[in-house]
């Protein structure tokens, strides 16, 4: 057993948290993972209907704690998410891309741990004077909207920040085996925030054809690209672009975002009628694609991990007694 801020703090065997992601982790997901012992997440996006939210919270609930992310951009327009969020009394909410401070003290006050991906050492400083509970650094590595710092880089950052602060950080971005989650915790992170590794799974609620597409992908086949964003007219920040795997779409307009923007009107409906085509439709997806073997329960991939983990982590204290 690994005993982390994380596992304490959230009452959960692991130090694992299966990320939020719209599109993919719904109620199901996030239910397996935590029956597994770890925390499962639901992503809410920037279209998901409020009502949505009660029945996969429905879902999570009988199998443990769980989790929602929600973007503070998307909060900005539509205050009626976080009423539907926290009206289901998750264990914990992030809040992320963009300032989580108007948010901060009625998530705590709903009595959820706050929660808040930074993918800079500003931003990081930024959350801890907002009050989050937890930091989460999001490395460049990471599938969906991201910053531009690697992981590696960021979390030596962030730890900083968290140890001279006193907030537990977690680490986002990359990390697909036990490998990984060990690596994370062995540099001070209380747990790892796990993504794309989670898509490939029975419970998540991508498309076959998607899993099978991230299954295939090896870790050179994404782009970190605004297009899909553009062609959709979804008014993300800026400075988030998104990380999917390079496909005809991304190709074609990738380095020609204000071409783009003014064609959006033939080149919207077109993009549009070529939904589930992923030559042209998009899959958010991270580096850690090529660390993607299989298609397994996530309970299943939970304890893996950890087992995998484990032995890393015996190996590295193996290693400081080997000492003369
Ligand atoms: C398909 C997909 C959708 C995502 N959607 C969200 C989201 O709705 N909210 C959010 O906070 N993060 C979202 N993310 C980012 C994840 O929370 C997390 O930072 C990322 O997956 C970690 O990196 P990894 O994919 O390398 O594990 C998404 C990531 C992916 C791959």
């Amino acid at each position: 057993m690994i005993s982390t801020d994380l596992t304490r703090l959230l009452g959960v065997r692991h130090p694992v948290v299966s990320a939020p992601m719209a599109g993919w982790s719904g109620g199901r997901l996030a239910g397996a993972v935590s029956s597994a012992g770890a925390f499962g997440m639901i992503g809410v996006g920037s279209a998901t209907p409020a009502d949505w939210v009660s029945g996969q919270a429905e879902l999570a609930r009988r199998h443990g704690p769980f989790g929602v992310g929600l973007m503070s951009w998307v909060l900005e327009r539509r205050p009626d998410l976080l009423d539907a969020v926290l009206a289901e009394r998750p264990a914990a909410v992030s809040l992320s891309f963009g300032d989580p401070a108007p948010y901060v003290e009625r998530v705590r006050e709903a009595g959820a741990v706050v929660m808040s991906q930074v993918q800079d050492a500003e931003k990081a400083g930024r959350a801890v004077e907002a009050g989050v509970d937890v930091l989460v650094a999001q490395g460049t590595d990471a599938g969906g909207h991201t910053g531009r710092v690697g992981t590696m880089p960021l979390l030596q950052r962030v730890l900083e920040i968290g140890e001279r602060e006193g907030v537990p950080v977690l680490a986002a971005g990359g990390i697909g085996t036990g490998r990984g989650i060990a690596g994370v915790l062995a540099m001070g992170a209380s747990g790892a925030w796990i993504g794309t590794r989670f898509c490939a799974t029975a419970e998540s609620t991508g498309t076959e054809e998607a899993k099978r597409l991230i299954l295939n992908s090896d870790e050179t086949a994404t782009v970190h690209t605004r297009v899909f964003d553009l062609v959709q007219d979804i008014p993300w920040p800026e400075e988030f672009a998104g990380r999917a795997i390079r496909n005809s779409f991304s190709d074609r307009w990738h380095g020609r975002e204000t071409q783009l923007e003014d064609q959006r009107s033939s080149v919207g409906p077109a993009f549009e009628a070529t939904r589930g085509d992923y030559a042209e439709d998009f899959v958010y997806a991270g580096q850690a694609v090529g660390l993607v073997g299989d298609v397994p329960p996530a309970g299943e991939l939970v304890g893996r991990l950890m087992a995998e983990a484990e032995s890393r982590l015996e190996a590295c204290n193996a290693l400081l007694g080997e000492r003369p």
